[in-house]
């Protein structure tokens, strides 16, 4: 399979996803898109095909975005494109094209997505992470009711309409966690967030949130919200803010969690997913 990776050596997404095709045994075409940007016909054409805005593809961190105003919401997407093209530091990356499409990998294992479905052996990140796929669960899965109840979550929900659950596995293919989202327009409410307890305590509850959240962006979603009465500390460790529960949008304080299910002391807490 033909693969081509738009790269930035400097980044550690960037580098991870070369890592993980590499470790899917294909040699991607490599692009310094810093010393070698593609044309601004070629960008739009692939921010078309990941069927993402311009604006989602700029990168504010480490990048001259403030200085030139960029967040001003009447700049055209030709004007974005045309600052890409002058500063290549503002095209977010990196950004993966295969035969089963084009993508913005990050968080970095998105780019599994893009690649041939094989068994791989497991996959460490080189932070230490360990490389998960997410699939989608079936209705009422056996091991994840299971595994809420083991937590004392809710389950009576699980079916009702607007929910997506996804099983999280190691490359080789080990169960190690499950969550889900209800969408609400731009606001996601992530929920069921379990780690089996033998793969706790490495990392799999924050890479679970990354790539919940990833899934939430394409679905349309720009603010992350939960509800926990036990693992606060774990989500402010992971960038979320405590809220007031009335700070909540309505949407997400009539979901039947919100309502009954959680005890009414739960923490509200919220984080704008970027990607
Ligand atoms: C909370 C839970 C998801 C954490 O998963 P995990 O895979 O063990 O967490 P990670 O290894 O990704 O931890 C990421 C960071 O948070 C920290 N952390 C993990 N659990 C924590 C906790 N309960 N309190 C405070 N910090 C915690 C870790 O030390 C780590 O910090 P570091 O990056 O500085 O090393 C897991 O313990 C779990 O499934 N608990 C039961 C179900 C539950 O409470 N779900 C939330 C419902 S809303």
């Amino acid at each position: 399979m033909d693969v081509v990776i738009y790269h930035n050596p400097g980044c550690g997404t960037s580098r991870n996803t070369l890592a993980l095709i590499r470790h899917a045994g294909i040699e991607p075409h490599v692009i310094d898109y810093q010393k070698c940007p593609p044309s601004k016909a070629l960008l739009a054409q692939l921010i078309g095909r990941m069927g993402m805005a311009v604006r989602d593809v700029l990168r504010v961190k480490g990048t001259p975005y403030e200085a030139l105003g960029l967040g001003d919401p009447k700049l055209t997407d030709d004007q974005l494109l045309d600052a890409m093209m002058a500063h290549p530091i503002l095209i977010n990356r990196p950004i993966v094209v295969s035969e089963r499409g084009v993508a913005l990998c990050r968080p970095s294992d998105m780019v599994l997505d893009l690649l041939p479905e094989l068994p791989l052996a497991d996959f460490v990140k080189d932070d230490g992470e360990i490389c998960l796929r997410d699939s989608e669960a079936a209705d009422r899965d056996a091991g994840m009711v299971a595994a809420l109840q083991a937590e004392g979550l809710p389950t009576d929900d699980l079916t009702d309409p607007g929910r997506r659950f996804f099983v999280y596995r190691t490359l080789s293919g080990e169960i190690v966690g499950y969550a889900g989202h209800e969408l609400y327009g731009p606001d996601a409410f992530l929920r069921s967030l379990v780690v089996l307890p033998a793969a706790r305590g490495k990392g799999i509850g924050k890479a679970i949130i990354a790539r919940l959240t990833r899934r939430a962006f394409d679905e349309g979603a720009r603010t992350a919200w939960l509800m926990t009465t036990g693992a606060a500390d774990f989500f402010e460790g992971i960038g979320f803010k405590r809220v007031e529960r009335a700070d909540a949008p309505k949407t997400i304080l009539n979901t039947r969690q919100a309502q009954g299910l959680c005890p009414a002391s739960a923490v509200v807490l919220k984080r704008a997913i970027r990607l």
